[in-house]
């Protein structure tokens, strides 16, 4: 396989095409963002940890016979995807209490919700990915009904299994954003990343070992990145 041309360059990864029109070859970058990109930081060693922590959990997505884009690893910073038309949704799922579900509701962080709620925000960063609901999701023409209710699904379907791999090395999943993309046969699949940057994990401790460290300046990024792919390796 070969690396061609770049295609997008996003705030964490550059896509580039392949001489496969169907594959594209993903390099994971240093950038650290927050405030939606207001706020930019470059971190030695987070590409790395992040394609690396990414793999892992789509190799045991993909095992477990769950669509995804994700074909294989090369190195460190590198992956190779299927190539997939984005849908401009950020899909969130939570499972705790926190950030701005915590904020909307004025509710305490850390209360378990009895059933997982799933969110959309419209992923268009001038408009600062405002949350919609599913009318909205239709009037946009972003998805269909029947894609609505496939993406919530597909999400409460990939939470179980979140779940059980991070409670397996200690860590408590408590609300993650997924994205999906579709294929050319206009199929849907899982794509972008699932790593510290787009889910928030608490250790028994209470700990956050997630992005949440940088966005509110309480730890180590790359130290506590590590403990979770030190963690995951365990796992394999
Ligand atoms: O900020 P908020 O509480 O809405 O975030 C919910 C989840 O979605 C968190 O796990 C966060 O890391 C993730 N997220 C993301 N990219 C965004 C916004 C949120 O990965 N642009």
């Amino acid at each position: 396989m070969e690396k061609e041309t770049l295609l997008y360059e996003g705030k964490a990864k550059k896509l580039y095409f392949t001489d496969d029109s169907n594959v594209l070859w993903v390099e994971y970058c240093d950038q650290a963002t927050a405030l939606n990109g207001a706020r930019k930081e470059q971190i030695t060693g987070k590409g790395a940890l992040n394609n690396q922590i990414t793999s892992l959990i789509f190799e045991k997505l993909n095992a477990e016979g769950l669509e995804t884009h994700f074909i294989k690893k090369l190195s460190k910073t590198e992956q190779l995807n299927k190539k997939v038309s984005i849908i401009p949704l950020e899909v969130v799922l939570r499972n705790v209490v926190a950030g701005s579900f915590a904020k909307r509701f004025g509710l305490e962080e850390g209360i378990v919700l009895e059933e997982p709620i799933v969110e959309f925000y419209y992923k268009d960063d001038a408009l600062d990915d405002p949350f919609i609901n599913d009318e909205h999701v239709k009037f946009l023409n972003i998805a269909s009904d029947s894609e609505i209710e496939f993406l919530k699904k597909e999400t409460r379907k990939i939470n179980k299994i979140l779940k059980k791999i991070w409670t397996e090395i200690g860590l408590t999943l408590v609300d993650f954003k997924l994205e999906f993309g579709r294929l050319a046969d206009g199929s849907i699949i899982l794509a972008d990343e699932i790593s510290p940057d787009t889910s928030r994990l608490w250790d028994a401790k209470g700990q956050h070992m997630d992005k949440d460290v940088f966005r509110r300046n309480i730890g180590d990024l790359i130290e506590t990145y590590t403990e979770v792919l030190n963690l995951l390796e365990k796992t394999k």
